[in-house]
């Protein structure tokens, strides 16, 4: 729809959809007002008298600017018997989630145009909700980067200072330097320190709760520390993902003019000992869950504002997998579909506010990355919203997972807060835990010039 057209059906008042009797976050605070969606963009806000082709009763529940997942593994290519885009993202509308960032150790590794396109091929042709990908920063394809973070559906640039789960590592300063010196987009770093990691595997001991003991909170401080000087001397701005450590929160804060900081529900809501006591390797993750001196930690960078984004990490093995023994058994948990439940639970029980949320996962993604029309409720932006009821109190269970891996460490758990509909595009892609459209995920637009095919 043209510009123009938009404005002539603005003004005789006639939306596609119309979300009635919602609460409304929006950049202003909360406000009540029915929402007319034209053409898949906001028309207006307070729309008491307009008509619609479709009504969305929305009386009694909040309706968000889109949750977006700026860390999900979803496995495709190569490695599509844990996971795949198809079953990831219909997890994430389900889970209230209208749009993610994936990750590059797949197989092939993202590290190349072919390969980030052929993402975009499977995406365009099997998402449910909006995408872009990461390209993997390494030494195969140094003196690329600064081209490869420019394409079309590319989230940026992510290195792993430490070894996880697949190939990609990127471990010496030199390296790191070389990598932070190609391209000027926002770097995505995993931070734990390798040589360190490598030094301290002997104490695993075959028990999956020496996790923590073996991937201490110091190799997490010094991969940190080190890429933070490696950024300062190139100019680089950086976005430290997954920060597990009470430690790394208090050194971070002093550094928000060079570095974006992403912390996860799991690590804001599992604890260790208790967490490897009951779920054993199931709760095994890289950077590990801890205890909770270093949760406390994170709640802190919530509370004061150092965190800016919350993102699943979202990184599903099979429950085969995950029963080996460990360290054998992969790390990894599923995460996209509860990032928004088990976050509603904690502003349930009033461990943050529902703005702040929407601060974590909508409006600093968009912030933060530039993404062209998402992250607020405001005319003209897109119509992905997110519609939850605060207080419907539901039990997580694996039987509603839609990821390939088919558990979550949060089967069994009850909540207060759900997500009622996803909608995409100004379409409801998910109502009552159905989902009510086809794959109709579009890539996201990066707003420093950047555009789409
Ligand atoms: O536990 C993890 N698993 N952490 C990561 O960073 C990677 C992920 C995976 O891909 O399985």
């Amino acid at each position: 729809m043209t510009p123009n057209e938009f404005l002539q059906r603005t003004a005789l008042q006639q939306a596609d959809l119309l979300i009635k009797d919602a609460t409304l976050l929006t950049p202003a605070g909360e406000q009540q007002a029915d929402v007319a969606v034209i053409a898949g963009r906001i028309a207006a806000l307070g729309a008491a008298n307009w008509q619609a082709d479709k009504v969305l009763d929305a009386k009694g529940l909040h309706l968000l600017p889109g949750v977006i997942d700026t860390q999900v593994h979803f496995r495709e290519p190569g490695l599509t018997h844990k996971e795949d885009i198809a079953h990831g993202s219909k997890g994430a509308v389900l889970g209230g989630v209208t749009g993610f960032f994936e990750m590059p150790n797949t197989n092939p590794l993202t590290l190349s145009a072919s390969c980030l396109q052929e993402k975009l091929t499977i995406a365009a042709k099997h998402s449910y909700c909006h995408y872009a990908f990461y390209i993997g920063g390494s030494a195969a394809n140094l003196g690329q980067l600064a081209t490869l973070e420019q394409l079309p559906g590319c989230a940026g640039i992510k290195v792993f200072m430490g070894s996880s789960f697949g190939d990609l590592l990127a471990e010496q300063d030199e390296l790191l330097l070389k990598i932070l010196q190609d391209g000027r987009r926002r770097v995505a770093i995993h931070a734990e320190d390798e040589a360190r990691l490598r030094q301290r595997k002997t104490l695993t001991g075959g028990d999956v709760a020496n996790h923590p003991l073996w991937r201490d909170a110091k190799s997490a401080l010094l991969a940190t520390r080190r890429i933070i000087a490696l950024a300062e001397q190139t100019d680089r701005p950086l976005h430290i993902l997954h920060v597990s450590t009470a430690e790394e929160m208090a050194y971070l804060a002093a550094f928000k003019h060079r570095v974006t900081v992403e912390t996860t529900p799991h690590h804001l809501t599992l604890v260790a000992p208790d967490c490897y006591q009951r779920l054993g390797s199931l709760a095994q993750m890289n950077p590990p869950v801890r205890d909770a001196l270093h949760q406390q930690g994170l709640w802190q960078g919530i509370a004061d504002g150092t965190v800016d984004i919350l993102g699943s990490d979202h990184a599903p093995h099979t429950l085969a997998e995950k029963n080996q023994a460990y360290p054998d058994s992969p790390s990894g948990m599923t995460g996209v579909q509860t990032l928004l439940p088990v976050m509603l639970n904690h502003v349930a029980k009033g461990r943050l506010s529902l703005q702040r949320l929407v601060d974590l996962t909508s409006s600093s993604p968009a912030r933060i990355f530039g993404l062209t029309g998402k992250g607020r409720l405001a005319v003209g932006y897109d119509a992905d919203f997110t519609l939850v009821d605060l207080k419907a109190q539901r039990q997580i269970d694996n039987s509603w997972i839609a990821s390939k891996a088919g558990w979550t460490p949060y089967h069994g758990e009850q909540v207060t807060g759900w997500p009622i509909a996803t909608v995409i595009g100004g379409q409801v892609a998910m109502q009552h835990d159905e989902i009510l459209t086809g794959p109709i995920g579009k890539p996201f637009l990066f707003a420093d010039g950047l555009v789409n095919t």
